[in-house]
């Protein structure tokens, strides 16, 4: 295993297009999987896509830790355990949407207020090709559709609606302490 070199805002990495798995199981992809989560742990953060980490696939890797859950253990909005997520497909369910501040291994430093579908189902490929099918609510929602943006080339401050609210994140939490709920970096 090894800890991988993080892709910041402005690589190309992070805009290349991706290319579907097509086996899961095959050892360039467990090699791959196993860094990224290594590379996670490290950095710290609780999701990571692999654009981020310079690879060109729709893989991501997550997880949803207990202070950061928006429900009880086993519901959509319940704490998740580390889950690795391949060619992922994200519906929305319903109009609804959340704003939260959130923040990305890529944009070290910073952090903004991000609309979020609140309700979304995820589908993919776990690392042994067996099917995911999860309904997620919450910061479990808001989590799943960071990362897979992320294989769109799509990094949070676009998602932005409000610049005002962007900015180094020590400055933004000393005026929204209470509001805090970021992504990745902890
Ligand atoms: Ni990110």
């Amino acid at each position: 295993m090894a800890i991988l070199k993080i892709a910041r805002m402005g690589h190309p990495a992070l805009r290349w297009p991706t290319e579907p798995v097509s086996d899961p199981t095959a050892p360039e992809i467990r090699r791959l999987v196993a860094d990224m989560i290594e590379t996670m742990y490290d950095a710290p953060g609780i999701g990571l896509a692999a654009t981020q980490v310079h690879v060109p696939k729709r893989v991501v890797v997550f997880y949803v830790p207990e202070r950061r859950a928006d429900g009880a253990a086993g519901t959509a909005g319940g704490a998740q355990p580390l889950t690795v997520l391949i060619n992922p497909v994200i519906e929305p369910l319903g109009e609804e949407t959340d704003s939260m501040l959130e923040a990305c291994l890529s944009v070290p430093g910073f952090t903004g207020l991000v609309p979020r579908f609140r309700r979304v189902r995820y589908t993919g490929i776990g690392l042994e090709g067996e099917p995911i099918d999860r309904v997620a609510e919450g910061f479990h929602a808001r989590v799943v559709q960071h990362e897979c943006d992320h294989l769109d080339g799509i990094l949070y401050p676009m998602r932005i609606v409000d610049m005002s609210t962007f900015g180094f994140a020590e400055e933004v939490h000393r005026e929204h302490a209470a509001a805090a709920s970021e992504i990745e970096a902890e």
